[in-house]
């Protein structure tokens, strides 16, 4: 493999105990869904005023090592002057981005849902690295129901991350490996846990199939939670859940396990982070986050849209990576919330 340096420096610049990502990467239809809660039109200018606000948190790197970004912030700048990527690497933050084209129903396949973007990839990431991208992020995304996923869905998925991550390291992009089992619906914990079980199982025999070095990687899982119209489980059961899918189905050789907070509420995302951090503080990775909403929610709404609220959201924005920070040690308390 041609970048091998390169990757690794990459992994050594994003893996560090104590630090995580911040997922920034939402497409246009999210980010107008996530503006329009708090009143925000989603215009290209507050799009490029709200992420160089995110990545110009003074102090932010402290806590934070990646920011996965969208297309068109590759190339915007902050008022300083800077790109965003490079006002990210100001802060040893290193720029990534998202490049998955979305996904779609899986065709003759009720339910499965499947991920677009592989035409073409390898130039696109040319382009991205030249605007100073060194990782990429591809989501595929599995619903529960009765007979969903399918064993089918389940492969062909599989043979999407594993081709995706296969290109990002052929071009020396470090590959954030995706599958997300998401919590909609009214299914038990024991069923999340089947589900991700399977949906592990297959994107690594994949990735082996590919070639893809592992120590090259970084997977982005969901947790494994009951699902959000079911009871709730305790931080205990789903670190204890989540860590026996892990240890079951990642290689040790995969340097990193960056959880998606995938609807979870802040406080949830990072008290179950702690408990995962405290049962699997003999794991062989890294375990951490690739958070989006649960980063960004409380920065959200002390910013509003309004420029005289950019210091209050970035001090949301740090106190919720320095709590998460705190969760990576196992060190974070419920009680430390609002203060
Ligand atoms: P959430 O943490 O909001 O689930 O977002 C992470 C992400 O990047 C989903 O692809």
């Amino acid at each position: 493999m041609q970048y091998t340096v390169e990757l690794e420096a990459t992994i050594q610049d994003m893996v560090q105990k104590g630090r995580g990502v911040l997922a920034a990467d939402e497409s246009a239809p999210t980010i107008a869904k996530r503006f329009k809660a708090i009143d925000v039109e989603s215009t290209e200018e507050n799009r490029r005023y709200w992420r160089s606000l995110l990545v110009t948190t003074p102090g932010l790197g402290d806590y934070i090592s990646g920011i996965i970004l969208f297309e068109e912030t590759l190339d915007q700048n902050t008022e300083q002057r800077q790109t965003i990527p490079e006002a990210a690497w100001a802060q040893k933050i290193v720029p990534g981005i998202k490049v998955d084209k979305g996904k779609i129903p899986l065709a003759l396949s009720p339910g499965d849902l499947i991920t677009q973007g592989l035409d073409g990839l390898a130039q696109r990431l040319q382009a991205y690295k030249d605007q100073g991208a060194r990782f990429a992020k591809w989501r595929e995304v599995y619903t529960i129901e009765k007979h969903v996923p399918s064993l089918h869905g389940i492969e062909a998925n599989a043979e999407m991350l594993a081709r995706y991550a296969a290109v990002c390291q052929e071009e020396g992009l470090v590959p954030i490996v995706e599958p997300e089992v998401l919590m909609d619906g009214d299914h038990d914990i024991a069923r999340h846990t089947e589900v991700t079980e399977k949906v592990q199982h297959a994107v690594f025999h994949a990735l082996h199939r590919h070639n893809v070095v592992l120590e090259l990687m970084i997977l982005k899982p969901n947790m494994v939670l009951p699902g959000k119209d079911c009871r709730r489980a305790s931080p205990e059961e789903v670190a204890s859940e989540t860590l026996k899918v892990l240890r079951r189905t990642v290689p040790a050789a995969v340097p990193s396990i960056n959880f998606l907070s995938g609807g979870q509420t802040s406080e949830e995302a990072t008290d179950n982070l702690n408990a995962i951090n405290q049962a699997g503080s003999d794991a062989p990775w890294c375990l951490t986050i690739s958070y989006g909403r649960a980063l960004q929610q409380s920065a959200l709404h002390a910013w509003e849209g309004n420029a005289d609220n950019k210091e209050a959201a970035q001090q949301a924005l740090l106190e919720r990576a320095r709590l998460n920070h705190l969760a990576m040690l196992g060190e974070y308390k419920p009680e430390m919330e609002g203060g």
